[in-house]
C-alpha cells in the first residue's frame, strides 16, 4: 500500500481518554484497553469506527458497559472495525487484546528483552498492543495500570507520574501512572523487570523538583552515571538555550539490550539501546561517550520537539527529527568544541546523507509517500532536516531565529503540527517570506554549486560567479532553484579578513550571501589586493562546491582560513584531489604520485600546538574509502581506492615519522580518564598517530606495546584496530584478540567492538572471518546490535572486504539479510540500505551486486519493509 501526504484526512473519532491495564505474563499478556471515544462534530453516525491492528487477538469487546454483538464489528488482527455503535457523541469502548511478549522478535509492539519487558511504538507498534487509532494525530490522555510477577518485575513503569502502588497476593503486584499530557499512542511506553537503577534529582528554573532515574541491567549501575550526568545537563540547557522545562515529577530512562534503533523519546520514560547509555573508561570509548551525550539529549530535547509539540503524520516526521537533531547538535556543540562537532557533523552528513540523496533511496526531507514508514527514519530526515533547521537560523540570525522557535511553541503546544507551521512561525517572527527556502524539505537531492571568481585589479572589485544545479531524483525530474546561504570570508594576503566597501548584485547580509536563481553574480567593491575567498564557512548549506579555486589557494585557506571548518574543508579538498588522482594511477598500473607540499601542508598542521589536538586528528585522518568513492561518483574499484589511500599514508608516515613519535609520546595520557572533549582530542590525535607511526614503522610492535598498557577502551580500541587492520595475520594481532576476548568476553554490548574491528578487517579474508565469527557464542542475528556490529560493519564499513570482486560477500550478505527478516524486518531493511551505492561500482562488482539484490527481490515471503527497500534499490 502506498500512502500520500495529499491524503491526508482527520479521523472521524477522536480518543480523548485511554486507560490501559496490562496483566503481564511472558507469553500471555492481556490487555485491556477502556476507551473514552469521541465523534467528531458533523460526523454522521453511519461513520464506522475502525482501528489499527498488528497480529492482534480480539478476546472481547464491549461498548458503555455491554457486550457487543458479534454482527457489531468485523475483527481481523490487523483491523477491527465497528459499526454497531451508539447515537451519543461520547462512549466508552472497552476492548481485551491477548499478546505474547515473549514470540515478538520484531521488537515492535510489547516485547521482552533480557527477561524485561518493554515497548517500542514507534511508528506503529502500539497497534500491536491493541486496536488504536494508532496515528500521531490522535492525542489521549493515559492511564496504565500494570500488573505482574512480584519476582519476575519488581520494578513496573509507565509514562507520566506514579500514582499508586500496591500487593496482588504471593507473587503478584500492580502499579499505576497517569500521563496528564495528551499525546499520540506512540509515546506510549511501558517497562517491567527486574532492574538496577541510580537516581538523582534536577530542579527546574520555575522551582520544580525532578526525580530523575536510570535504569539498567543489575550490576551495570555505576556505567549509567555518565548516561545520568548528560541527561542534567540537557535539562538545564534546553531552559538556557530555549526556555524550555521540564514538566512532569519523574524523568525515567531505562537500557534495554535489544532495541531496533537508538532511543525512544516516549513521554516520561526514554527508553534506549544500552549502546547509549552504559560507558565507563574500561568499557567506552570517547565517542561512545560523545554519543551518549547526543543522544540522552536528543530524547530528552524531544519532550519538546516531538511530544509536546508532535507531527499532524508521519510524512512531517523531521519536524521532530531534523529540529531535534538540530538541537541535540547544538548542546554538544556547546558542551564540546564547536569547531570539532561542526566538523564531525560534516562528515557525518556527508558519509550517509549525500549518498542517499544521490542514489536509488533518494527522498526530499519530508517525503511525499512511502510504503513503509519505518524506512523513512533516515539520514536525510533526520540530518539533512537538521541541516534545513541551521540554514534557518543562518538566513534569519541567532535572536529572530529565537524568537521564532518561541512562537512555534507559542502557537502549537498540545498539537500535531506540520512542516507549514513551523515555517509559518519563523516567517511571521522574522516579518519574512520562506517559499523559497521552504523547497528544501521538498525537493531531494544535495545541489551543486558550480563557483567562479573574477578580480578586476584596476576596479579594484572581486566578482563570484555562482550556478546551482540539482539532478533529478526518483520521482522527481525537474527541480527549482534553491535559496542557499552561503556563508563566507575574503581573506587578504596577509591571512587578514577583507571587509569589502559594498556587495552588487545578490542579496549579502553580514557574512551570508543568498544564492537564489540558478546563475548569480556578486561584485565586491574596494577591493585592494586579490583575495582568496573562503566559500561555505561553517558548511553554511547542504550542497556540493564544485570550484575554480587554483591549488594553491586551497593550500592558503588550509593554513589561514580563520574558520576552522574552512581550513578542514580546503585540505579535505586537495587530499581528495590527490588520493582520486592516485586512484587513477593505481588502475592505470602505476604508483600514485605524492607531491611533497601536501605532505608537508598534514605535517606542518599536525605540529601546530597552537591549534586544538581534535582539530589536527580530524586533519591528520584522511578521506576514508567511501569517501574516496563518494567523490568520485562512478566505476568505483574499491582495491585501487585503498591502495591509493594506503599509498598516501604511507608517504606521510615515512616523511614526519620522527616528529610524530615525539609527539605521540608527548600526548601520553596522565592521571586518571576523564571523558571530557579536550582529553578525548589528544587521544584521537595519538591514536591518530599511532596508525601512521605502525605504517611507517611497518611492525605491530607499537601498536601491541599500546593495547597491553592501555587504561581506557578508547587507547586499547584504537591499538586492537591498528593490529587487526595493519598487522591482520600477525602474532600480535591474535594475541590482542584473544585478550580483549578473555577480558570482555563476559559482555556483550563490549564484545561488539570486537566483532566489528575483525569484520573490518581489509581485503578478501574479511569474509571468512565474518562468517567464523557468526558461530561465535556470543552472536546472535536475533540481537540488532550483535547484527550491527558485524554484518552491518561488514557490509558499510568494509570497502575492500564487502566488495569483493568475485561477488562472494554480496551473496553471503544476500542470505543473512533473508534470514534475519524472517524475525525482524525493520533490521533487515536497514541493514539492506548498504547495497544502494550499488550502481557507483566498477561493471564487473556491479553486476555481482545487481544479481544479489535480484535474488532478495525474488525470494518469497518477504516483510513489507525489505520489499519496499530491495524494489527501490533495484529501481
Ligand atoms: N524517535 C526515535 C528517535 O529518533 C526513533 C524511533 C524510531 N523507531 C522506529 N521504529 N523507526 O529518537
Ligand atoms: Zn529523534
Amino acid at each position: 500500500q502506498l500512502f500520500r501526504l495529499e491524503d491526508y484526512r482527520p479521523t472521524d473519532y477522536l480518543i480523548p481518554e485511554t486507560e490501559l491495564v496490562f496483566d503481564l505474563h511472558p507469553e500471555r499478556t492481556i490487555v485491556r484497553a477502556t476507551l473514552v471515544v469521541q465523534r467528531r462534530e458533523g460526523v454522521d453516525i453511519s461513520q464506522p469506527l475502525i482501528l489499527d491492528g498488528d497480529e492482534l487477538k480480539l478476546v472481547s469487546l464491549s461498548i458503555n458497559g455491554a457486550p457487543l454483538g458479534e454482527n457489531g464489528y468485523q475483527a481481523t488482527p490487523d483491523r477491527l472495525e465497528i459499526t454497531d455503535l451508539p447515537e451519543e457523541n461520547r462512549f466508552t469502548l472497552e476492548i481485551v487484546t491477548e499478546i505474547n511478549p515473549t514470540a515478538n522478535r520484531q521488537l515492535m509492539g510489547l516485547y521482552r528483552s533480557s527477561g524485561v519487558y518493554c515497548t517500542q511504538c514507534e511508528a506503529e507498534g502500539f497497534r500491536r498492543i491493541t486496536y488504536f487509532l494508532d496515528r500521531p494525530d490522535v492525542l489521549s490522555v493515559y492511564t496504565v495500570r500494570i500488573e505482574a510477577s512480584k519476582q519476575q518485575a519488581p520494578v513496573l513503569l509507565s509514562n507520566g507520574n506514579p500514582v499508586e502502588t500496591g500487593d496482588l497476593g504471593p507473587d503478584r503486584h500492580f502499579a499505576v501512572w497517569h500521563d496528564p499530557h495528551p499525546k499520540p499512542s506512540y509515546l506510549f511506553a511501558l517497562v517491567a523487570g527486574s532492574l538496577g537503577s541510580i537516581s538523582d534529582s534536577f530542579t527546574t528554573r520555575s522551582g520544580r523538583k525532578v526525580d530523575l532515574a536510570i535504569y539498567v541491567e543489575h550490576g551495570k549501575e555505576a556505567r549509567a552515571l555518565y548516561a545520568m550526568d548528560a541527561l542534567k545537563r540537557s535539562m538545564k540547557w534546553d531552559e538556557d538555550a530555549f526556555g524550555r522545562e521540564y514538566d512532569l515529577d519523574v524523568f525515567n530512562i531505562v537500557a534495554v539490550s535489544d532495541f531496533n534503533m537508538g532511543a525512544m523519546e516516549n513521554k516520561g520514560l526514554n527508553v534506549f539501546n544500552d549502546k547509549y547509555v552504559l560507558a565507563d573508561a574500561e568499557t567506552a570509548t570517547d565517542s561512545d561517550y560523545a554519543g551518549i551525550e547526543a543522544v540522552i539529549a536528543h530524547e530528552y530535547f524531544h519532550n519538546w520537539t516531538g511530544n509536546r509539540i508532535t507531527c499532524r503524520d508521519w510524512f512531517q516526521l523531521c519536524l521532530k527529527e531534523g529540529l531535534t537533531v538540530f538541537r541535540d547538535h547544538e548542546f554538544s556543540a556547546d558542551q564540546r568544541s564547536r569547531a570539532v562537532k561542526r566538523i564531525a557533523e560534516v562528515k557525518t552528513l556527508k558519509a550517509h546523507q549525500f549518498p542517499e540523496d544521490t542514489g536509488p533511496l533518494a527522498h526530499p526531507v519530508r517525503p511525499r509517500q512511502y510504503r513503509e514508514i519505518n524506512n523513512f527514519y533516515t539520514a536525510t530526515v533526520y540530518e539533512k532536516g537538521s541541516e534545513v533547521v541551521r540554514m534557518i537560523r543562518t538566513i534569519l540570525g541567532p535572536e529572530l531565529f529565537r524568537k521564532g522557535m518561541d512562537l512555534y511553541f507559542e502557537r502549537h503546544d498540545g498539537e500535531a503540527a506540520t512542516i507549514e507551521d513551523f515555517i509559518k512561525a519563523f516567517e511571521d517572527a522574522a516579518g519574512l517570506e520562506l517559499s523559497q527556502f521552504a523547497l528544501w524539505y521538498e525537493q531531494a537531492g544535495t545541489p551543486n554549486l558550480s563557483v567562479s571568481f573574477d578580480y578586476d585589479a584596476a576596479e579594484k572589485t572581486f566578482a563570484i560567479e555562482f550556478e546551482q544545479s540539482l539532478k533529478a531524483t526518483p520521482g522527481q525530474n525537474r527541480k527549482k532553484p534553491m535559496h542557499v546561504p552561503i556563508e563566507f570570508g575574503l581573506i587578504g594576503p596577509d591571512g587578514r579578513e577583507i571587509v569589502p566597501v559594498s556587495a552588487d548584485g545578490m542579496e549579502v547580509t553580514g557574512n551570508v550571501i543568498h544564492l537564489r536563481q540558478r546563475n548569480e553574480t556578486v561584485r565586491f567593491t574596494g577591493i585592494e589586493e586579490r583575495p582568496v575567498p573562503s566559500l561555505l564557512r561553517g558548511f553554511s548549506a547542504p550542497v556540493t562546491l564544485a570550484s575554480e579555486l587554483p591549488r594553491e589557494d586551497l593550500i592558503f585557506l588550509a593554513r589561514h582560513d580563520g574558520d576552522p571548518v574552512g581550513r578542514w574543508q580546503a585540505l579535505t579538498k586537495l587530499l581528495t584531489g590527490k588520493l582520486i588522482a592516485g586512484v587513477k594511477r593505481v588502475r592505470g598500473g602505476k604508483a600514485p604520485l605524492i607531491g611533497v607540499d601536501i605532505v608537508g601542508l598534514v605535517g606542518e598542521i599536525v605540529a601546530d600546538e597552537t591549534l586544538d589536538p581534535a582539530f589536527r586528528a580530524l586533519c591528520l585522518t584522511l578521506p576514508g574509502e567511501s569517501d574516496i568513492a563518494r567523490e568520485m561518483g562512478s566505476n568505483i574499484d574499491p582495491d585501487a581506492v585503498l591502495a591509493s589511500r594506503d599509498a598516501l599514508v604511507k608517504a606521510i608516515a615515512v616523511a614526519h615519522a620522527k616528529p610524530f613519535a615525539m609527539l605521540y609520546d608527548a600526548l601520553v595520557n596522565r592521571g586518571v580518564f576523564s571523558p571530557d572533549a579536550a582529553s578525548a582530542g589528544r587521544r584521537a590525535l595519538r591514536n591518530s598517530l599511532l596508525d601512521y607511526l605502525s605504517v611507517a614503522e611497518g611492525n605491530p610492535s607499537r601498536a601491541a606495546a599500546q593495547y597491553h598498557a592501555s587504561d581506557n577502551m578508547t587507547d586499547r580500541a584504537a591499538a586492537l584496530g591498528v593490529l587487526v587492520h595493519r598487522f591482520g595475520g600477525s602474532e600480535s594481532a591474535a594475541a590482542a584478540l584473544a585478550a580483549f576476548e578473555a577480558r570482555f568476553g563476559g559482555d556483550p554490548l563490549v564484545m561488539d567492538k570486537w566483532f566489528s574491528g575483525q569484520a573490518t578487517r581489509p581485503g578478501a579474508a574479511a569474509l571468512d572471518t565474518v562468517k567464523d565469527l557468526m558461530r561465535h557464542k556470543l552472536f546472535s542475528l536475533d540481537n540488532p546490535n550483535r547484527a550491527r556490529a558485524l554484518i552491518g560493519a561488514f557490509a558499510t564499513a568494509n570497502q575492500t572486504g564487502f566488495n569483493r570482486a568475485d561477488g562472494e560477500a554480496y551473496r553471503f550478505f544476500t542470505e543473512t539479510i533473508l534470514k534475519i527478516d524472517r524475525e525482524n524486518p525493520q533490521l533487515a531493511a536497514r541493514l539492506l540500505t548498504a547495497l544502494r551505492s550499488w550502481r557507483s561500482l566498477e561493471p564487473v562488482r556491479r553486476e555481482h551486486a545487481r544479481a544479489a539484490l535480484a535474488l532478495i527481490a525474488n525470494a518469497d515471503k518477504l516483510s513489507t519493509d525489505v520489499k519496499d527497500i530491495v524494489e527501490r534499490t533495484l529501481g
